[in-house]
């Protein structure tokens, strides 16, 4: 059976709504913790990494592990005029402020625009994955738009929850870039680099 994205959408925004706080904090640290063992991660020198907001896997011990070890980190700005984003580098947490709907970026005065062809490691947000690199994210394009940009080598690498992992088969558009890697608490659920 074929669902729509729009459906699957809805359902895991749903559920991730309802997800225990406690056991998001818990499973993000397992997720870096397999992140850093990884060699994608400890041979990246620039890492663009989502901001986590709500209950999305928890990102910020990824920045300040990542700026310990010296390594350039920028995360993503958005531009609601035109579902846009580009990446900022940040130096620490002190950084990042609350923006639209929530989102944490940058503040104004400390945006500072990277060439987004230094990145080489992306690590990208997602409402639903399905176990082959699929990716469903909040319906705007954000995300496709931006990593289309960029070259395809430059290894894009989802962070989720087991519990965001989809079974159901759904139609991929042409324009959704898959990514290269998914991680949950359990390990990689999908590997292809
Ligand atoms: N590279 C792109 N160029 C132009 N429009 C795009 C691009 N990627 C996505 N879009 C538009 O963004 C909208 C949302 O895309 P969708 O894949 O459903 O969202 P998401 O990836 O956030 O789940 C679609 O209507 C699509 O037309
Ligand atoms: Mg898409």
């Amino acid at each position: 059976m074929t669902t729509t994205k729009e459906e699957i959408r809805k359902l895991f925004l749903e559920k991730r709504r309802k997800l225990d706080p406690h056991e998001v904090t818990i499973h993000s640290r397992k997720i870096l913790e397999h992140l850093f063992e990884s060699p994608i991660f400890y041979q990246a020198k620039h890492i663009m990494t989502y901001m986590s907001y709500q209950n999305e896997v928890q990102t910020d011990d990824l920045v300040s592990k990542a700026i310990n070890l010296q390594k350039v980190v920028s995360v993503p700005v958005c531009n609601p005029k035109d579902t846009t984003l580009f990446p900022s580098q940040i130096t620490g947490l002190s950084m990042i402020e609350k923006g639209y709907f929530g989102l944490r970026e940058p503040k104004k005065e400390m945006i500072r625009p990277v060439d987004p062809k230094k990145i080489d490691l992306v690590i990208v947000p997602g409402v639903a994955f399905d176990p082959k690199g699929n990716r469903i994210g909040h319906g705007k394009g954000y995300y496709d738009r931006f990593l289309e940009t960029l070259n395809p080598l430059v290894p894009k690498i989802g962070l989720a929850f087991q519990s965001q992992i989809v079974r159901e088969h759904w139609h991929v558009s042409q324009w959704d870039i898959p990514m290269d890697g998914i991680m949950t608490e359990e390990g990689w659920v999908y590997k292809n680099f």
